[in-house]
């Protein structure tokens, strides 16, 4: 099958790594060559730790690398079966590419956004063919996470969901069917967790290591809920809190303030180099 992923960044070069290395000619969109350079440089990275873990042969990467695309242009779309959009979470930059997808696209070609927060029922309604939109959220890092969590919006098909969990399938995924509420299953259930950490660490009861090792040893998590916040993001926590708070109307979602307030101060966690955190 062709497929097109939009964006270049951390999710969508595993997204795009995980097609091509299940035999897909994918291409990666991104708005500048430097973005896309550097999610190249990525993949090649994650496709030679694969190898040296001995989980795919070196064959198997460098086929991989060839059915990579990457491309400036959203065009070439055209001739895919399937489009996943995975650029940042903004609802108008998303709402211009799935209207311009629309005008670009085989009719009968599935448009779908890893959106981890984002009503799917908004994006499709931004197209003229909303009964083949549907969300298809992948996990941090998309190689190693074994979900898609796949999201329904009002109109999504049963034919477009029968079709995607089948490609999810494909990729050695396991496709898990959800509906269109604020943060679907995952986010819903992850992140009041991550900022009640932080609210424990606000209001002293624990230090950072000893909140992370009880959820790290107590209940098996692979990274205590203050690690994984830096590894997602402090912003991309902040953001999706807001979308459940302001989604349910409900106060059990209200955003901790120690999280707002390292936002605020640039501390976003991995990819700032300092969150919860010190990364070198
Ligand atoms: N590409 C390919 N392989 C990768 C990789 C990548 N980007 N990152 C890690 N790996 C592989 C490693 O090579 C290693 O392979 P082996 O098992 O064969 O040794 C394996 O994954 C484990 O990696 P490490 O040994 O380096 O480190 P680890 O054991 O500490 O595991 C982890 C790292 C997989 C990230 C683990 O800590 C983990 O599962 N953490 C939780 C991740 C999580 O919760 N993700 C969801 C975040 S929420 C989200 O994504 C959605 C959202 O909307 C916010």
């Amino acid at each position: 099958m062709k497929v097109t992923v939009i964006g270049g960044g951390t999710m969508g070069n595993g997204i795009a790594h995980v097609f091509a290395q299940f035999g897909n000619e994918t291409n990666l969109v991104d708005v500048k060559q430097d973005y896309l350079d550097r999610a190249m440089n990525t993949i090649e990275k994650n496709l030679n730790r694969q190898v040296k873990k001995e989980k795919i042969a070196q064959a198997e990467a460098e086929s991989t690398l060839a059915r990579l695309h990457p491309s400036t242009t959203l065009d070439v779309a055209a001739d895919s079966g399937l489009v996943i959009e995975a650029v940042f979470e903004s609802f108008s930059v998303k709402q211009d590419i799935f209207k311009q997808l629309d005008g670009i696209c085989k009719p009968d070609a599935i448009l779908a956004s890893n959106t981890s927060s984002i009503s799917l029922t908004k994006i499709a309604a931004c197209t003229s063919r909303p009964q083949n939109v549907i969300g298809m959220h992948f996990m941090n890092p998309v190689p190693v996470m074994k979900l898609v969590e796949v999201i329904c919006g009002q109109a999504t098909s049963e034919e477009t969901l029968s079709r995607v969990t089948g490609w999810a399938e494909d990729l050695d995924k396991v496709p898990v069917t959800v509906q269109d509420y604020p943060g679907f299953i995952s986010n819903r259930v992850l992140m009041p967790m991550i900022n009640e950490a932080v609210y424990c660490l606000m209001e002293g009861v624990a230090e950072r290591d000893a909140i992370d090792t009880v959820m790290k040893l107590g209940m098996a998590h692979p990274m205590g809920p203050l690690t994984l916040a830096d590894f997602i993001g402090l912003d991309v926590c902040l953001d999706i809190m807001e979308v459940l708070y302001e989604g349910f109307g409900d106060s059990k979602y209200r955003p901790c303030p120690l999280l707002r307030r390292m936002v605020d101060a640039g501390q976003l966690g991995r990819k700032s180099g300092k969150g919860f955190y010190e990364y070198a």
